[in-house]
């Protein structure tokens, strides 16, 4: 049996050339799901979560129902020993230990997954934490598109609504750059992608966000600037009719999300939310298009759209089984996507010295700070930027130091080029730097930085 024992916590942790192998055994299940039952014979997953869910969780348990498999299903971790105080290391310990050979992790914190993952003795798949991500959504909904479109590279997709706390955006929007998809965003007002998701598509996929005139999609973006992501890259450039005026005239899919609630305050959404009815659905550049949403849905699709051959959103749920039947069947070495493994995972480096930099209050470095050692992965060198390993968000430092020669510098400074990764420290300022027994480099050091 070949062995896989990975994990899926971000979308980053599988290769495009994986992802269409995932699409093309999805639908060879598809084709009969019953068929299937021999695949995970003997297996088991658990599934824990911290948060409420339908679809993610009932449609993780019928693929692995349908392949064979048993399911363990702790839906209202709430009630667990958590509440007893119990860490989530110790809990995904002590599950993977023969409880389970694979875990599916809801959470609310961001990083969860990946901390789940760090102590888990058997593959952690993320069903979403937090406002971070949801890769298995960004499967079934890329899966979607590959049967809808017949191809992923160089479709326009627009994506709306709460684009700053959707998880499922977040990770959807990445994967969209990777495989080359047109992508514009139109958000709420002030419920814009957070900077680090838009840091990443600028410096790794190379897109740039503009904000340009939305006529052309109609109500739609009626109250809404809409950002597009200008073509840096030629295949971008099918988009735009004219790269000055910067409009749409085709869309391909149009990728509706519901306020995340939850996860804000009531003033902060002052505005009116999208909506999509029947009018919008008139204006020229929709004609095409195919309507999709993670569900589950409020107001922002109206229900007199539901019938029209543009809205697939149940189709699009339904393929959360097929494409969840490949993910298990991959990930217990059941099945095999006869393609390299080609991801480079960023590394991550413990901080040394002083408290945890991550900024985000709900990040699980946080949330469970007694129990998680913080970490950080390197997102720029020059001048040096830093993520929180767990959720992503990008640690303020207006000094960065090395924990060996105990100076600090501007983060633009020349000399951190000279200091080892696992060596940066991260200050919020010069008095955080002093307090810690750090100083400020001499014009001397700041050429000979000891690594
Ligand atoms: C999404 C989620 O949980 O993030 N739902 C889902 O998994 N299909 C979207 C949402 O809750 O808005």
């Amino acid at each position: 049996m070949p062995t896989a024992a990975r994990n899926l916590v971000s979308i980053d942790d599988l290769s495009l050339a994986e992802m269409r192998g995932l699409f093309h055994w999805a639908r060879k299940f598809s084709g009969d799901l019953r068929a299937w039952s021999d695949t995970c014979r003997g297996l088991i997953s658990a599934s824990l979560f911290y948060e409420p869910s339908t679809r993610t969780r009932l449609s993780f348990e019928s693929a692995m129902l349908r392949l064979g498999g048993g399911v363990l299903t702790a839906a209202e971790m709430a009630s667990s020993s958590a509440t007893k105080g119990e860490s989530l290391a110790d809990t995904v310990r002590v599950v993977g230990g023969g409880y389970a050979d694979l875990i599916v992790l809801r959470h609310a914190s961001e990083g969860a997954a990946r901390l789940a993952s760090m102590y888990a003795p058997v593959p952690v798949v993320n069903a979403g934490d937090g406002s971070h991500e949801h890769p298995t959504q960004t499967l079934c909904d890329l899966y979607t598109l590959w049967i809808e479109r017949g191809r992923i590279e160089g479709v326009n997709v627009v994506l709306s609504g709460d684009l700053r706390y959707s998880r499922t955006v977040h990770s959807f929007v990445c994967a969209l750059a990777r495989f080359g998809a047109n992508i514009v965003l139109v958000p709420h007002p002030g419920f814009e992608l957070p900077p680090y998701v838009l840091q990443r598509l600028r410096e790794e996929f190379g897109v740039e966000p503009v904000r340009a005139d939305a006529s052309r999609l109609g109500d739609l973006a009626k109250e809404s600037d809409v950002a597009y992501l200008t073509p840096q890259k030629p295949h971008q450039l099918s988009l735009f009719t004219d790269t000055k005026g910067l409009r749409v005239d085709r869309v391909d899919a149009l990728y509706m999300t519901r306020p995340q609630t939850e996860r804000y305050r009531d003033d902060e959404a002052a505005a009116r939310y999208v909506q999509l009815g029947r009018e919008e659905m008139s204006v020229e550049s929709l004609r095409d298009a195919v309507v999709m949403h993670p569900l589950p849905r409020r107001d922002e699709i109206s229900s007199d759209i539901d019938s029209d051959p543009r809205s697939i959103y149940f189709k699009q749920s339904a393929r959360g089984v097929p494409i969840r039947m490949a993910l298990l069947a991959f990930l217990l070495g059941r099945i095999d996507l006869g393609v390299e493994a080609d991801v480079v995972e960023s590394r991550l480096y413990e901080v040394q010295v002083g408290d945890n930099p991550c900024p985000n209050p709900t990040c699980i470095s946080r949330t469970e700070a007694r129990h998680v050692t913080p970490t950080f992965k390197l997102a720029a060198r020059m001048p040096v930027r830093a993520h929180c390993g767990y959720c992503s968000q990008e640690i303020p430092a207006s000094f960065v130091g090395c924990s060996t020669s105990r100076n600090f510098h501007e983060p633009d400074s020349s000399a951190i080029r000279k200091i080892r990764p696992d060596h940066l420290v991260f200050f919020q300022d010069e008095v955080q730097a002093r307090a810690l027994g750090f100083e400020r480099a001499t014009r001397a050091q700041r050429s000979t930085t000891t690594p």
